[in-house]
């Protein structure tokens, strides 16, 4: 059995403890943050994670999987002497773009202060090209200083989870990629993930450098194709078209495919915001401007800008009135708003004067936390359309796409802005809601003139 020590149990670094467990390792989860361990240690995940909560259970009652708040104890303790370290601490973005490293340089002097016989130390945290040589210089210096030598191996071992299906994403990868120069830690890292592997080929080993900017060029890639569907929206809004036609259109050619094709109202979460900026402060400094990638992060920001316009400029003013939200959390499955497009619509909203009512499946304790009585909370969908004004949908949860036409009607200035292209338009304007969508209002605004003949002669109760 191997013992694992993995350093910060947040999404990544707790999904990745846990799967492990699972597959006959010892697994410690250690983090700094008392509270969370705490809760940890009785089975309590402090995030919505769809299957983590039984798996952490399950690993905690076979006994694989324990929790810690002292790095230097794991490492020490002569029992459980680990083989592997993983670091997962966080590595948020500095205000001008750049990384901020502190936390995994703090991990690797630890690490580096603390071990007493060979290990592998993995970077699983998303970090600009080079920094895995950094930590190894680290740990190097920290064993001068104690006038020791023990071998050690570092790796780079970027995550591709998505939140709300990181189970999946881990139990069943589509690649796990590895970037080493020792042939000892590639082994090490193949024993470990040949549980998980489908098919050899899908253990893909690079060089260091070449690992850590794959995850950048991953998470940048499909930021990109976002940034090109929202901005050809706005095309599309103006020249008559209907972006999901054209998605439909393109995605048949499968040189292109399907995924991540939805514009909508930008993308947020805890990675393509900062790994976007932070791909284009490494160009800085690598002198190679990144200047196709600085022009989806600049979308990214006037996506959130013009939707935000949308909803202004069809009011004089907004004071007074309220704004029902569906939908907090950066995309649906998960309780995360971490630079989710909630924050800056309800912030804009809020300093122009209107009241928000809000609505969110798992992310409200998140917002609560943020805004606190600045908005009022409701207990779920059709209350937030109880009580507006108009509405304005940012995720797209599963239990809002069934919601009747008719109740929307509720609504008393009958708008609806959807950030997520949720419904068709046509549906909406026949019972006169006025529905503003990204990308495809021809088809709404085109048939209100006519639906609106139309719904004068017709009985709307006959239509549900
Ligand atoms: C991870 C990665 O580390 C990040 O680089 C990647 O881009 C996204 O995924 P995530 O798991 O989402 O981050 O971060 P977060 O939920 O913030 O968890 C980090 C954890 O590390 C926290 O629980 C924090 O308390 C802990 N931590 C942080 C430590 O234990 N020690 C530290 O020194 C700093
Ligand atoms: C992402 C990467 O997908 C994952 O591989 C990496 O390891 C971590 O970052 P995550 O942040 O969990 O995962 O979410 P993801 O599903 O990629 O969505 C990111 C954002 O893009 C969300 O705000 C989502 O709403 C938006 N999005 C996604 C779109 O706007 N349109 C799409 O077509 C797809």
């Amino acid at each position: 059995m191997r013992k694992v020590v993995v350093v910060g149990g947040g999404y990544v670094g707790l999904v990745t403890g846990a799967c492990l467990a699972q597959k006959d390792n010892h697994v410690t989860i250690v983090d700094t943050n008392k509270t969370k361990i705490q809760s940890l240690k009785q089975g309590n995940v402090p995030f919505y994670e769809p299957g983590l909560d039984e798996l952490v259970t399950h690993g905690i009652e076979q006994d694989q999987l324990v929790f810690s708040t002292s790095l230097h104890d794991s490492i020490t303790d002569p029992d459980a002497k680990p083989d592997i370290i993983f670091s997962c601490v966080g590595t948020p973005s500095n205000p001008d773009g750049s990384v901020d490293l502190s936390f995994v340089l703090q991990v690797a002097q630890e690490i580096g202060k603390n071990i007493s016989e060979y290990c592998l130390i993995v970077n699983k945290s998303t970090v600009p090209v080079g920094t895995t040589k950094k930590i190894e210089l680290i740990i190097n210096e920290a064993l001068k200083k104690r006038n020791t030598h023990i071998d050690f191996d570092v790796a780079s071992n970027p995550e591709f989870l998505k939140e709300g299906s990181a189970l999946k994403d881990f139990f069943y990868p589509d690649r796990i990629v590895v970037g080493t120069e020792s042939q000892d830690a590639e082994n090490l890292l193949y024993d470990l993930y040949k549980p998980f592997l489908a098919q050899n080929d899908h253990f893909i080993v690079m060089n260091i450098a070449s690992a850590e900017l794959t995850k950048y060029a991953s998470n940048a890639m499909l930021a990109t194709r976002i940034s090109f569907m929202n901005q050809l929206a706005l095309l599309a809004d103006k020249a008559g078209a209907d972006i999901a036609e054209i998605k439909r259109g393109m995605s048949y050619d499968k040189r292109i495919g399907g995924a991540f094709l939805d514009a909508g109202v930008g993308y947020g979460g805890s990675c393509f915001p900062k790994d976007v900026k932070g791909l284009v402060h490494t160009g800085h400094e690598y002198n190679t401007p990144m200047s196709l990638i600085k022009e989806v992060d600049a979308i990214n920001d006037q996506q959130r800008a013009s939707f935000i316009s949308l909803i202004l400029d069809q009011y004089p003013t907004v004071t007074g009135k309220t704004f029902g939200i569906w939908g907090l959390a950066f995309k649906p499955e998960t309780d995360d708003i971490r630079c989710a497009p909630s924050i800056d619509v309800i912030t804009t909203l809020l300093e122009k004067g209107a009241h928000i009512v809000a609505y969110d499946p798992e992310a409200m304790n998140n917002i609560k936390a943020l805004f606190g009585n600045k908005i009022t909370y409701c207990n779920d969908a059709f209350s937030v359309i109880q009580a507006s004004d108009s509405l304005v949908i940012l995720t797209e949860w599963e239990e809002f796409l069934s919601t009747r036409p008719v109740d929307f009607l509720l609504l008393k200035d009958k708008n609806i802005f959807d950030g997520r292209n949720c419904f068709q338009g046509e549906a909406l304007a026949k019972i006169g809601l006025h529905y503003f969508c990204i990308g495809r209002m021809i088809k709404t605004h085109d048939t209100c003139a006519t639906e609106s003949f139309w719904l004068h002669n017709s009985s709307q109760d006959a239509l549900f």
